[in-house]
């Protein structure tokens, strides 16, 4: 069996850890009887800036055939984020139904969370975001621009469709885990999108009699995920608090180098796409230290995802072992001294 897999490694940080991972899921893929081919785009800022365009006007028609797509990040200090991200990022998870994004937050034994009185295992949160509408609905504008009376509209658009997609799948994985879902809105203030929410949740609800649901508002959800993070189990959230629990998620669970992503289209229709939760990181880019476990635990969801489970297992066991492992390579940001490339040359070392 050969997948194609498309590789979009973008701006900043996202080519050296796109680079570094590679191999890794190579050797899993070479280790568990399948290959992987490669088809890569290089696309992102240093296009836009050279040729006007994040990515080619065909660019999705261009990753529709392949299995998977593999993406390293998006965004660039000399472009604002809003142009490189509606260029190449967002367009990619709405036009292919990405619907369901599901973020892990795991703490590994040997990784320390900045909290206090937690050790590996105890905190295991699987986030379910919706990827492609609510409050990053491209629906809105501005006018009167300079006026006194400028005015800028910017509305959230939630779809039975799409909540009842994530609201299912995170019901779905909460049964087969804890049978615990915490469901995160801001139904006292947005009366209408975020009560629609609650109504889809109540209604999945009763498909799922064996799973309790706990109601939190996100402004108390932030608070809880660092006052009791060992307490959640699986979360459903809209886009926007989903993007920002998953930093919140990712930190308590030791680093963003750390913390993977899937952003999944629920009808395969399109393929799906696997990124670390991290961004560009302009504050390390070049250094050579990027932490490239995000990229290779994206990549055993990616494998989980095209059915090859076996591979997926051994891609997160080895990270999970590199990372136990007190004489094993770590970067800076999990204390460490050590580069991107040798923590990638270990890993390739335990498959
Ligand atoms: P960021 O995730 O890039 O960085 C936040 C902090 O985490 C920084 O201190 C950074 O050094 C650290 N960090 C991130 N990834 C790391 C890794 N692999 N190893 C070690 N340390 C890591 O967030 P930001 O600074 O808010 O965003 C920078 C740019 O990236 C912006 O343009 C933003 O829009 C973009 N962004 C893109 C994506 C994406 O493409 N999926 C995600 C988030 C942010
Ligand atoms: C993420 C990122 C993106 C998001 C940005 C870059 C648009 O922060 O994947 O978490 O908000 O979804
Ligand atoms: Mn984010």
């Amino acid at each position: 069996m050969t997948y194609d897999i498309a590789l979009v490694p973008g701006d900043g940080i996202g080519p050296a850890v796109v680079d570094a991972a590679l191999p890794v899921l190579s050797a899993a893929a070479d280790a568990h009887g399948f290959d992987v081919e490669t088809t890569r785009h290089d696309w992102g800022t240093e296009r836009y800036l050279s040729a006007g365009a994040m990515m080619p006007d065909d660019g999705l028609d261009r990753l529709a055939d392949s299995d998977a797509i593999l993406l390293g990040s998006v965004g660039h200090p000399e472009v604002p984020d809003h142009v490189t991200l509606n260029g190449l990022l967002l367009p990619i998870r709405k036009g292919f139904d990405q619907t369901i994004c599901k973020r892990p937050a795991v703490l590994f034994d040997g990784v320390r969370s900045p909290l206090r009185g937690y050790e590996g295992g105890d905190i295991d949160i699987l986030v379910f975001r919706e990827n492609t509408e609510g409050e990053y609905a491209d629906v809105g504008g501005r006018e009167h621009l300079g006026f006194e009376n400028e005015v800028a509209v910017q509305s959230a658009v939630y779809t039975r469709r799409s909540t009842e997609r994530i609201v299912r799948a995170a019901f779905e994985a909460a049964s087969e885990r804890a049978g615990h879902l915490t469901n995160v809105t801001k139904s006292n203030a947005q009366a209408h999108g975020m009560v629609f929410w609650d109504d889809v949740v109540a209604e999945v609800s009763e498909e799922y009699p064996d799973v309790t649901v706990e109601r939190l508002l996100v402004d108390a959800a932030s608070m809880d995920l660092i006052r009791r993070p060992d307490e959640f189990d699986v979360i459903v959230c809209s886009n926007l608090f989903g993007d920002i629990l998953t930093d919140v998620g990712a930190i308590v669970t030791g680093s963003m180098g750390l913390a993977p992503s899937a952003n999944v289209d629920p009808g395969r229709d399109h393929p799906s796409m696997f990124e670390p939760v991290h961004g560009s990181a302009f504050d390390i880019v070049g250094e050579g230290v990027a932490n490239p476990l995000a990229t290779v635990l994206s990549g055993s969801l990616m494998f989980e995802h095209l059915g090859e489970e076996a591979a997926a297992s051994a891609l997160w066991d080895a990270v999970a072992a590199q990372l136990a492992d007190e004489g094993a390579p770590r970067t800076p940001d999990l204390g460490g001294e050590s580069t991107t490339e040798a923590v990638a040359a270990d890993l390739r070392e335990r498959l």
